[in-house]
């Protein structure tokens, strides 16, 4: 019987008692989709994952992306699991290095947005004890109820349109970036799309603001300016430190996050000599939905 252990937080939970590299019975992948509804972030602890059982786990929730960007940090044979890593091997990378390093929803993007993200942690830096790396989280359903009546009900029927090349651009202009611009054929393949601002949650049913600084750029059918000033509201709020909530990881640990409901940002506090490696499935909210 899996135990769960909430947060302090409103997101997270640790889920003990349940083995991920073997099929999950219909008991524990309802205990599980329930946690993703009430706690955004559930991590699983002391897992030994093959590829082919991460995806086996990810799969059970929805479709698996192939990330446009993926290329070669895959896994061999494995097109859906991403190697994250700032290891390189003879000088050459063996992962993305800097994945997910400032606030960001997965696949908002997407015409079919992301579900989960699960992220397996095979090596963790740590200096004088202490794990570095962490990801952080921010709660989009509190974010939402935190809003003044009078943006509630400005947001309510708008959809914003996101961008894939926003972030990517960004992450290109830092300095030591080892990204490049998207190829003609990769901007191609993920168009700017258009989402609801609001989103309400398939499993809590609750709303949630479905805006992230990362990839939005443009609040639709509205004026620039409007859209300007509003974006810029949103973006501040949405940061606020009460709805931040922060995982410290442990080799081992498995990570599932729900992107409907929550933003987060890779912690750059390691060196490129301190190693952090994980493999990565993205489970598409194509099922979630139904
Ligand atoms: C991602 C991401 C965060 C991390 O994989 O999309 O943002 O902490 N990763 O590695
Ligand atoms: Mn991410």
């Amino acid at each position: 019987m899996p135990s769960i252990f909430p947060s302090e937080h409103s997101l997270g939970c640790r889920i003990e008692g349940v083995d991920l590299s073997k099929p999950l019975n219909h008991y524990d992948e309802s205990l599980i989709i329930d946690a993703f509804g009430r706690f955004g972030v559930v991590c699983f602890p002391n897992q030994v994952l093959e590829p082919a059982q991460h995806k086996a786990f990810a799969s059970r929730f929805g479709s698996l992306e192939i990330n446009v960007a993926a290329g070669p940090y895959t896994v061999p044979n494995h097109p859906e699991v991403m190697i994250l890593s700032n290891e390189t091997i003879d000088g050459k990378p063996v992962g993305l290095g800097d994945a997910g390093q400032d606030w960001h929803t997965d696949m908002s993007y997407s015409t079919t947005i992301a579900f989960l993200n699960v992220l397996y942690a095979l090596r963790v830096p740590r200096r004088n004890g202490t794990a570095l790396g962490d990801t952080e989280f921010l709660d989009m359903c509190a974010a939402y109820e935190d809003l003044p009546h009078g943006i509630k009900k400005e947001i309510e029927d708008l959809t914003a349109t996101h961008d894939f090349d926003k972030f990517w651009s960004k992450m290109v202009s830092l300095p030591g970036s080892k990204r490049k611009p998207l190829s003609d054929e990769q901007r191609a393949a993920k168009p700017p799309v258009s989402h609801p601002l609001v989103l309400r949650h398939p499993i809590s049913k609750r709303k949630a603001l479905y805006c992230n600084v990362g990839y939005v750029t443009r609040i639709d059918n509205i004026s620039e300016t409007a859209s300007d000033e509003l974006l810029q509201f949103l973006f501040r709020h949405q940061l606020k430190e009460e709805f931040k909530y922060a995982h410290s990881w442990t080799e081992g640990d498995v990570l599932a996050w729900d992107n409907l409901w929550t933003m987060h940002n890779a912690k750059a506090d390691y060196k490129a000599t301190e190693i952090r490696s994980m493999w990565r499935c993205q489970t598409m909210a194509d099922r979630i939905f139904l």
